[in-house]
């Protein structure tokens, strides 16, 4: 499925009031590290509320490969791990489908061993720089075979002993800056990360709780500096993952644009470094009430009761990126209904994403009748307040998702609230990080259909 073999078109249409209470499914950040770091910890690992998308099985999957025990008891997974240090060379290579996080993850984890590992994913992921993981590893004495551009397939052999390193993370990404702490896990001594933009921090904080040896220092101008010290001993956990707000941010917008409704989306994570989307929306005149706030497996949690909203444009400071990253195509569906233009800038990273994020949403949004400017970093929008004039019922206006889950779903919200029907040529990759995505959108009322005959 991950290729995405047999696209599956969708339409949406402009829909009457969205209503209800959804729950949204677990954390694809906090699902990857909890299959990861219970594959490697000593022990036994419990996991309830886990993503059961396709990105994240393909990490548990390798973690299997790699010697790591795993299976689903009733609504829990259970985890025996091989304990810090002793991942088991895998005889096939390792296929991580759509799963940026996963494989750059991965990397880092087995960089290091002194055993011969091959990544392969599919036509997204091999179009996608890991220079940024390969770099630092092959600091730490990694030998590396990689496609033209390091990209994958990649074939990793760590050394007897890798030694440990500094590593000044060169662009906002938390995934590198896990990649080189995974790696330090295997290196002896302390391995040191300097965060010069702060990124979410589930690493970090799930470490720590799996008994890792690990502190982070913030100087006066945000710079983070972690230190982990390596060959430590990790200890199965008990995880509850909360709801994922990268997949809130859809029903979230869907919510706000069509006229009328009202939804409550249950369990969102609130950790700060993810909530940027909260607060741009909130700036631009979103009616959303956080209730009942609380902390559930050491992190912030919240319901979320969204209204529909009229919005205005705003300028959304590019310094909020890092806090909102996978969100901005939802964000820029939501400028396209706001009155005025909102401004978007600081996004070279969407460049990289599981498609060149910034020109698809660009060219979805103008094929659909959206006044918009892509810059190089940056995205204008101006929008017509209650979509009118938007959509089209014309092939040309078919958006294309390159393989994309967000752009697919961004998307298809979009078609909820135009005046015309939005198209997209696939919606099947959804299943990557949202597989319960249309029938939860239907079920609040949204009116979207699956096309049958490929576009
Ligand atoms: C992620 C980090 C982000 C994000 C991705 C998940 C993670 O990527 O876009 O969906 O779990 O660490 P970058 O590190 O490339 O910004």
């Amino acid at each position: 499925m991950a290729n995405s073999a047999e696209p599956r078109p969708a339409v949406a249409h402009k829909s009457d009031r969205l209503e209800g209470t959804i729950r949204i499914p677990g954390d694809k950040s906090i699902s990857h590290r909890a299959f990861m770091f219970g594959g490697l910890a000593s022990g036994r690992t419990h996991i309830t509320g886990l993503l059961e998308g396709e990105d994240v099985l393909a990490t548990g999957r390798a973690m299997q490969a790699m010697g790591a025990r795993i299976e689903k008891q009733n609504d829990e997974w259970i985890i025996d791990g091989v304990g810090n240090g002793c991942l088991l060379e895998p005889e096939a290579p390792l296929d991580f489908g759509n799963a940026g996080t996963g494989v750059r993850l991965t990397m880092g984890l087995v960089g290091p061993y002194n055993f011969k590992a091959t990544f392969t994913g599919d036509a997204s992921l091999s179009a996608r720089p890991m220079g940024r993981v390969l770099d630092p590893l092959r600091q730490m004495g990694v030998q590396v075979e990689a496609a033209d551009g390091d990209r994958l397939p990649v074939t990793l052999f760590g050394p007897t002993i890798a030694p440990p390193i500094t590593y000044r993370v060169p662009m906002a990404s938390a995934q590198v800056k896990s990649a080189v702490l995974l790696a330090g896990l295997n290196a002896p001594g302390i391995t040191t990360v300097i965060e010069p933009v702060m990124t979410r921090d589930h690493t970090e904080k799930m470490l720590t709780g799996f008994g890792a040896r690990l502190d982070v220092e913030t100087d006066a101008d945000g710079v983070r500096t972690i230190r982990l010290e390596g060959q430590g001993q990790l200890q199965g956990q008990t995880i509850d993952v909360p709801g994922d707000p990268s997949s809130t941010a859809f029903p979230l917008v869907a919510a706000l644009l069509v006229p009328g409704s009202c939804v409550v989306i249950e369990n969102v994570l609130m950790n700060p470094t993810r909530t940027g989307l909260i607060t741009t929306l909130t700036e631009m005149g979103a009616e959303i009430e956080i209730i009942n706030p609380r902390v559930s497996g050491g992190e912030d949690v919240a319901d979320l009761r969204v209204t529909a909203s009229k919005l205005t444009g705003v300028i959304v400071p590019p310094e909020r990126a890092p806090s909102m990253i996978d969100e901005y195509p939802a964000l820029a569906v939501a400028a396209a209904f706001a009155d005025g233009e909102t401004v978007m800038e600081g996004l070279e990273e969407l460049r990289v994403k599981e498609s060149d994020r910034l020109s698809a949403v660009t060219n979805g949004l103008k094929a659909n009748g959206v006044d918009c400017t892509e810059g190089e970093a940056s995205l204008r929008v101006r929008g017509a307040p209650g979509g009118k004039g938007l959509g089209s019922d014309q092939a040309s206006a078919i958006v294309k998702t390159h393989l994309d889950h967000r752009i697919a779903m961004a998307f298809v919200v979009m078609g909820l609230a135009t005046e015309h029907p939005v198209t997209i040529d696939d919606s099947a990759m959804i299943a990557t990080s949202f597989p319960e995505f249309m029938d939860m959108m239907t079920g609040l009322g949204a009116d979207i259909r699956l096309v049958e005959e490929a576009i």
